[in-house]
C-alpha cells in the first residue's frame, strides 16, 4: 500500500502565477517517488494545464452533495470529476467550524463523491476542549460512525486524523498520542465492517502542523499511512522534503 501525501492549500495562493510556480516545483520534486501525492488547491486552480501529466493527482477541498441546480456558490462532484479531480477532502475542521459542516452533511458528501467516482479523505479530530474533557475517542467514534453511516464499501475512503488544536498552530501532535488515535480509528473502522476486518488498503493519515522535521515519524513510528499537510504544502521545497520523508 502506498502512502498518501495530501497538500491542502486552503485559500492560497492569490494568483494563478504563484499557484503554477508552487505546483511545477512540487511536481518535479516528487517525480519518481513512491508515495501517492495529491494537491488540493482552491477550486479555481483545478485545471489540467496546471497539473500536467499525472505525477500528482488533482484534489478538491470540498464538494456539494447535490448534482446541480439552485445552490449559489457551490460546486458539484460531477463538475470536479469532469475537470479530472480524483480525490476530495471532506469534513475539514475549518469547514465544520466556519461553514456549518455537520456529520450529516459530511455523510451526504462522502456518498456523493463515491457515487461520482471521486475518492475521499475524511477529516476527523477533537478540539482542545474535547481533549481536555477526556472526550477524544468519543468524538472520533461519532465522527466516523455518523460520517460513514450507510456506507459499506470502504475501498475509496481514507481518514485523516487531524486534532483541531494541532492545525495551523505549530503545536503538532505527539507521535505516541497520534499512534494511539490512529490505532483507535482503525479499531472503530474494524467494528463497522463485516467480520471486524479493516480493509487491507485502508489508510489513516495524520494532519496538523506537519513539517519535514516531524513528518517521517508519523509514518515510521505512529503507523500513519500518509499525511495531510496545510501550511507547509505551500512551500514546494518543504513539501517535497515531507514526501521524501515518507519513502
Ligand atoms: P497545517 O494544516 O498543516 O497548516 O496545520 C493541516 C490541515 O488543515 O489540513
Amino acid at each position: 500500500m502506498k502512502n498518501l501525501i495530501v497538500a491542502n492549500w486552503k485559500m492560497n495562493p492569490n494568483s494563478q502565477k504563484e499557484a503554477k510556480e508552487i505546483f511545477d516545483a512540487i511536481r518535479e520534486g516528487v517525480r519518481g517517488l513512491k508515495s501517492e501525492v495529491v494537491v488540493c488547491p482552491p477550486s479555481v486552480y483545478l485545471y489540467a494545464s496546471i497539473f500536467g501529466e499525472g505525477v500528482v493527482a488533482m484534489g478538491a477541498q470540498n464538494i456539494y452533495f447535490e448534482d446541480k441546480g439552485a445552490f449559489t456558490g457551490e460546486i458539484s462532484a460531477l463538475m470536479l470529476k469532469d475537470l479530472g479531480v480524483t480525490y476530495t477532502i471532506i469534513g475539514h475542521s475549518e469547514r465544520r467550524k466556519y461553514f456549518g459542516e455537520t456529520d450529516e452533511t459530511v455523510n451526504k458528501k462522502i456518498k456523493k463523491a463515491l457515487e461520482t467516482g471521486i475518492k475521499v479523505i475524511i477529516c476527523i479530530g477533537e478540539t482542545a476542549e474535547e481533549r481536555d474533557a477526556g472526550k477524544k475517542n468519543e468524538v472520533l467514534e461519532r465522527q466516523i460512525k455518523q460520517g460513514l453511516a450507510g456506507i459499506t464499501d470502504l475501498t475509496n475512503i481514507n481518514i485523516a486524523y487531524e486534532p483541531v488544536w494541532a492545525i495551523g498552530t505549530g503545536n503538532n501532535c505527539d507521535v505516541a498520542e497520534a499512534k494511539e488515535a490512529i490505532n483507535f480509528i482503525k479499531s472503530v473502522i474494524g467494528s463497522t465492517t463485516v467480520g471486524s476486518v479493516v480493509p487491507e488498503n485502508f489508510r489513516v493519515l495524520y494532519g496538523g502542523s506537519v513539517k519535514s522535521e516531524n513528518s517521517g515519524s508519523y509514518i515510521k513510528e505512529a503507523g500513519a499511512n500518509g499525511l495531510l499537510v496545510g501550511g507547509a504544502s505551500l512551500k514546494a521545497d518543504e513539501f517535497v522534503k515531507i514526501v521524501q520523508s515518507a519513502e
